[in-house]
């Protein structure tokens, strides 16, 4: 636990004061590694808890932050006739709420005030549904491509995992943290909304790799490689640069609930797996290469002419070269509940963040619903569009530029 004065933990600066009734924690990061271990590799168990991501901001967390272990997103759906200053009064509300919360501060009228002083990294970035526009009679200010996506031959979604008009999506590194910010959130959001769907996933816990590592998924696979670079090429594909006060520093999100059959894809050997990704599984390697960030080369052939990297592998089909049409995945994991034999419910939510839907996402989804091998044992289950409005201030809440 953190007592007074700073620790210097693994490279991260801890500087803090004791977690007693409602003390502050704040910590900062190694500068410019965007890493909370940078000399060890690894993060001290104690640390862990106390880290404190910021809140306030232009723009919301929870997007380029780095992505915690574990997750909740939680679909709402807006009560009819709740209006726009109704739907203000609880965006005031859910954003007190989670701007005490994600600083290891208790809720006001906390009833489990002790859940609320082990932030862990907590973040609680509010997205906004094609029906919140409509609820609150501001259509105007909806991002154009945050409208319902086209059906995808691929697609068998299920209303259970679809839609909703306001995203909470809870993230920390800590299982405890995200179930009691989902509980204090959704208790004041209960006048104003119903829950359409809540989606819980994980990622390595901290402290499990090195800092920096890329995170697997179910299917064993490195997941997340080829995302933008930190810096300027992140900050072009995820945030809207400029525009009225309810567009500039924006994003939008499009949640997937996406089935993974590994009954079947245990059917198969490494070569194959390989294959339909176009990457080695160990490194995580373009088929072309030997380290996981070198270049894929698609042109490369074998002794037999044919491209090293299928042209039916999930690396050609989804691969994109400028910056700025790239998106940001931060995907979770899923594992519910098997059937009786055993066969698994796993998959993963993933989440793409991007400027525009339209032009970033779309084009991508396309190709892949087209022809990727992979589809053979993924099949997309549920679907949503966000807007993720900006950020505020102290004293200010999100959704102000748009409802206020
Ligand atoms: C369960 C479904 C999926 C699995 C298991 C999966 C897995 C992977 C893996 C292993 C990689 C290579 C490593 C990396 O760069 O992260 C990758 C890359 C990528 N995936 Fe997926 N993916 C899935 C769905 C999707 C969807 C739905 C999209 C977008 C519509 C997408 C877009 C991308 C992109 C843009 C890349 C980077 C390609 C590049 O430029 O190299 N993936 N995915």
């Amino acid at each position: 636990m953190v007592a007074g004065g700073a620790l210097v933990a693994g490279g991260a600066l801890v500087a803090g004061g004791a977690l007693a009734g409602g003390a502050t924690i704040a910590a900062t990061r190694a500068e410019g590694t965007g890493e909370r271990t940078a000399g060890t590799g690894t993060t001290p168990v104690a640390s862990v808890g106390a880290l404190v991501e910021p809140f306030h901001g232009a723009r919301q967390a929870g997007v380029t932050t780095e992505p915690q272990a574990h997750a909740a997103f939680v679909a709402l759906t807006v009560r009819p006739g709740t209006d726009r200053a109704a739907l203000g009064r609880m965006l005031r509300l859910l954003s007190d709420d989670a701007a005490r919360l994600t600083q290891g501060q208790p809720a006001l009228a906390d009833t489990e005030a002790e859940l609320g002083l082990l932030p862990a990294r907590l973040t609680v970035t509010f997205g906004f549904g094609p029906g919140l526009y409509r609820a609150a009679g501001v259509d105007d200010r909806r991002p154009a491509s945050v409208t319902d996506l086209p059906a995808f031959r691929v697609d068998r979604l299920q209303p259970a995992w679809t839609g909703g008009d306001l995203l909470l999506q809870i993230c920390a590194d800590d299982a405890i943290t995200v179930a009691h910010a989902q509980r204090v959130l959704l208790k004041d959001s209960r006048p104003f909304a119903t829950v359409r769907w809540v989606q819980q996933g994980f990622r390595r816990s901290p402290g499990v790799e090195p800092g920096g590592h890329t995170q697997r998924n179910l299917f064993g696979q490195l997941d997340g490689t080829a995302n933008p670079r930190p810096g300027a090429p992140l900050d072009s594909a995820v945030w809207v640069p400029d525009g009225p006060g309810w567009l500039r520093d924006s994003s939008t999100l499009v949640v997937r609930r996406i089935s993974m059959n590994l009954e079947t894809w245990d059917l198969l050997g490494r070569t194959d797996r390989e294959l339909a990704v176009g990457r080695r599984l160990d490194t995580g390697a373009p088929l072309t290469g030997t380290a996981e960030h070198d270049e894929p080369d698609f042109a490369a052939t074998d002794a037999h002419g044919l491209t090293v990297i299928p042209d039916f592998s999930h690396l050609t089909r989804a691969h994109v070269t400028d910056d700025r049409l790239k998106i940001l995945r931060r995907p979770y994991n899923y594992d519910g509940v098997p059937t009786a034999d055993g066969d698994a419910d796993a998959g993963l939510i993933f989440t793409s963040y991007q400027a525009d839907i339209a032009r970033q996402f779309l084009p991508i989804q396309r190709r892949l619903a087209d022809r990727d091998l992979l589809n053979e044992w993924t099949t997309p289950i549920g679907s949503a569009v966000f807007a993720i409005p900006p950020g505020c201030q102290p004293g200010g809440w999100v959704g102000e530029q748009v409802l206020g």
